[in-house]
């Protein structure tokens, strides 16, 4: 047996060759990259369900452009909620979906499917549970092995800090499905915090307010649209006209909603971003805090996107505040970076 195995290794070296994948499963969207060939995706993590036959019919960009608008025999799933999986089955057949789409054409003609190793990301809040059904997910979906990293590790990474020195590392990913504030240091987590209020509880909150002020009725992909394009920290003024239903009769209605409106209806929810950052901040050892005001706090996550962030954490916590360049891609760059080092990925590596 074993010289039939090493002579097939002899007559194709691509057979048992590994194949490394990184994939952050955004709340949002999905980024996967593989190593060497750079990012080879970046999709929406939406899937479309026939609920008729049960069958998965479409996913990522097609799935995403028909949420809110499709037909009642399609539902359009979110299998990743708060950034860890609520839909298994769904969250397999989008990476299957993903894999073919983005990383089997780069390895036609040969086998090896057979050796993906894939780099992944769990928030600090994460349960057991849910990391053992991150990992199934990805040996479902074909690959042979999953190493899981805690998020804040692998952002702060790939805002381009070093964080495998003692010097305090300060990240605060603003993603879709979760806030998660961490202080690192010697590639290991010292405190973090985690809040399940996102980019999609915001684009909720402009919706119920809308309800409220107007009594207009938007969908959710209008609620974002609005985030988007009127929120901001900055004193930036601007104004869209928005089509909806109207709460009374149901009928089409217009309203021209302001960056004010939106800034009421996110004011609560941004304080209480705030103030959670505070609260980590008073559990961290007098020590380490020198060392946050010289190093600063990194934003990630498209979220940190939104003008003026950075100074309203800033004159909150009294901690220089930055915007990662790419905010959106920390994750995916953080993984790229490390599959390339063996060493300092068996230092943050938790489970594989
Ligand atoms: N230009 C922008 N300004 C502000 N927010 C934006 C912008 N573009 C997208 N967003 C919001 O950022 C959020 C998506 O961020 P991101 O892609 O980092 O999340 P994710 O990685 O999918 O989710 P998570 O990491 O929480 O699981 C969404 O709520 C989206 O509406
Ligand atoms: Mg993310």
């Amino acid at each position: 047996m074993i010289s039939i195995v090493s002579k097939i290794r002899k007559l194709s070296p691509f057979v048992f060759q590994k194949t490394k994948i990184g994939i952050d499963l955004g709340t949002s969207m999905t980024r996967i990259a593989i190593d060497n060939k750079g990012i080879v995706l970046r999709e929406p993590t939406f899937v479309g369900q026939n609920t008729k036959t049960g069958q998965y019919i479409f996913y990522g960009t097609d799935a995403k452009d028909i949420y809110g608008k499709a037909p009642g025999y399609i539902k359009v799933i979110k299998p990743i909620e708060h950034s860890i999986i609520s839909d298994f089955d769904a969250t397999v057949y989008l990476m299957e979906q993903f894999l073919k789409k983005a990383v089997y054409p780069y390895y036609q003609g040969t086998f090896i499917k057979r050796g993906l190793v894939g780099y992944t990301v769990v928030p600090t809040s994460s349960t057991e549970v849910e990391q053992k059904a991150l990992q199934e997910a990805f040996i479902k979906a074909g690959f042979q092995t999953v190493y899981l990293i805690e998020k804040p590790i692998v952002e702060a990474y790939g805002a381009g800090h070093n964080i495998f020195t003692n010097k305090p590392v300060f990240v605060i990913d603003l993603g879709a499905g979760i806030v998660e504030a961490a202080i690192i240091t010697m590639g290991g987590i010292v405190s973090s915090k985690v809040l399940r209020t996102g980019g999609d509880h915001m684009d909720r909150l402009i919706y119920n307010y809308l309800h409220l002020k107007y009594g207009l009725i938007i969908g959710e992909q209008t609620s974002e649209h609005l985030k988007v394009k009127l929120f901001n920290l900055s004193d930036q003024k601007g104004v869209l006209a928005v089509r909806g239903k109207s709460l009374e009769n149901g009928l089409p209605k217009s309203v021209r909603v302001t960056s004010r409106d939106v800034q009421e209806a996110l004011a609560v929810a941004m304080n209480q971003i705030v103030d959670s950052v505070k609260e980590l901040i008073e559990t961290v050892p007098p020590e380490v805090i020198d060392g946050l005001i010289r190093s600063g706090v990194v934003l990630t996550g498209e979220f940190a996107r939104i003008p003026g962030i950075d100074r309203y954490i800033s004159n909150d916590i009294k901690i220089p505040t930055t915007i990662a360049s790419n905010p959106e891609d920390a994750t995916i760059h953080g993984l790229q970076k490390l599959m390339k080092e063996e060493e300092r990925l068996n230092r943050v590596v938790f489970a594989g």
